[in-house]
């Protein structure tokens, strides 16, 4: 006893141990029952879920992104071919010269990877026999294994308008090439002085707990998307309050992005449609008016497709943890999933707040009035999304904001 090395084993083992529990808690309660994971939920950060195993998260973000510093000659990314190939959707063709796709497809690299004819939303037209088929053989998050069909179904059905066929409209904003700011509470944002220039994007997206009030010179106010699952969406209330977020943003302009990764989402949705409060399971009683606004028609609501979801976490946030007994807690983080959604709909996009390589030098969020570290999680694999930005900015395709 007493030892250094000893001291340093049974943190280790202790630490070992808790994660361990954690995930077998987690695991538990995601196939047990609602009440059980309700109360894990609570105990657990609004994104993350579990606290991953020491060295998880370095050793699963050092692969293939990070290593393309290294030698440009080495393996390219290999897609996966765990994905059927995307049908094409039909676009609003885009006019602009310096677009996302023209980048893209002068990269080597991310020309394998790309493929912006996949759907990115899902709206009533998508709910065939063989899309239910298809997609009850796949477990969530991005898949409907388990879901009762009448609820995905009578969600989908709602969907019926153009706006819920189209992310944004190239007509309405004029033409030429339009320009996103997707914006991450990354603590890079503190003292960063991007409003204005957040602001100056045609469309700013923002996620679970995006707050404003008084980082206003930060991190600008316009917002046209709010993009989220119900989880994150409803865990960012509860642990950012003290920060500030005390309610989803709201606005006549603006829009929610639904990320379907559980029957949650289908239900909030369909409620939210509906005007009523959700019917049965955990969010049972729950009024989405509180979330969403008095006003929220179909219109509102934007859902993405959960092909086009499968087809971002395999192709481009293929993590290492997917190979592991842990796979089934695995998803891309919010912010990324958005980042990635812009990419898919957007000619130019700057990405701000995201994980940069320096990202220890900077708190958790930009709202804490103290420096709090990130912490790694194993539902997500944030050093291969910093490896991933850094990849895309390096290309030209995305603008990643740096300090
Ligand atoms: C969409 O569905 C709703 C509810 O079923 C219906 O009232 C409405 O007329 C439909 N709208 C369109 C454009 O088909
Ligand atoms: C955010 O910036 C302010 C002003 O520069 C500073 O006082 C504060 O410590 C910063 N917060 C964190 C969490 O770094």
């Amino acid at each position: 006893m007493g030892s250094p090395r000893w001291n340093r084993l049974c943190l280790l083992l202790l630490a070992g141990l808790t994660s361990s529990l954690l995930l077998y808690g987690h695991y538990y309660a995601t196939v047990g029952s609602p009440g059980s994971r309700r109360i894990i939920g609570s105990l657990l950060q609004p994104e993350p879920l579990v606290l991953a195993p020491r060295g998880t998260s370095g050793r699963a973000g050092s692969h293939r992104w990070a290593r393309e510093g290294g030698s440009e000659s080495g393996k390219s990314f290999e897609p996966s071919t765990v994905l059927e190939e995307p049908k094409p959707s039909r676009k609003q063709p885009s006019t602009c010269l310096h677009s996302v796709m023209s980048r893209a497809k002068a990269d080597p690299k991310f020309r394998e990877l790309f493929r912006f004819d996949t759907p990115v939303l899902m709206w009533d037209q998508h709910f065939t026999p063989e899309t239910w088929d298809r997609l009850k053989t796949r477990h969530v998050p991005y898949g409907w294994q388990g879901l009762p069909q009448a609820a995905v179904a009578d969600t989908l059905r709602l969907l019926n308008t153009s706006a819920n066929r189209r992310l944004l409209d190239r007509a309405a904003l004029g033409g030429g090439c339009v320009r996103c700011a997707v914006v991450g509470n990354g603590g890079i944002l503190n003292g960063s002085r991007q409003g204005r220039a957040i602001d100056a994007h045609h469309l700013v997206f923002r996620l679970n707990g995006a707050v404003i009030k008084g980082f206003e010179e930060d991190v600008g106010t316009k917002i046209s998307f709010y993009g989220f699952t119900v989880n994150t969406m409803k865990n960012s209330l509860v642990a950012y309050e003290e920060y500030g977020f005390t309610r989803v943003p709201q606005g006549k302009d603006l829009r929610y992005i639904f990320i379907p990764s559980d029957i949650r989402d289908y239900l909030m949705l369909r409620s939210a449609i509906q005007g009523s409060p959700v019917p049965e399971g955990s969010d049972k009683g729950d009024r989405p008016q509180k979330y969403f606004g008095p006003e929220a028609s179909a219109e509102k609501f934007k859902l993405l497709h959960p092909d086009f979801l499968q087809y971002l976490m395999t192709r481009f946030l293929h993590s290492e943890v997917l190979r592991t007994q842990f796979a089934s807690l695995y998803m891309p983080s919010t912010g990324a999933l958005l980042l990635l959604t812009a990419l898919h709909a957007c000619d130019q996009v700057s990405a701000y707040g995201f994980i940069t390589a320096n990202y220890e030098q900077f708190s958790d969020h930009y709202y804490e009035p103290e420096k709090k570290p990130l912490v790694f999680y194993a539902n997500h694999d944030m050093l291969l999304e910093a490896a991933l930005w850094r990849s895309l900015h390096r290309a030209g395709i995305i603008t990643l904001y740096q300090r």
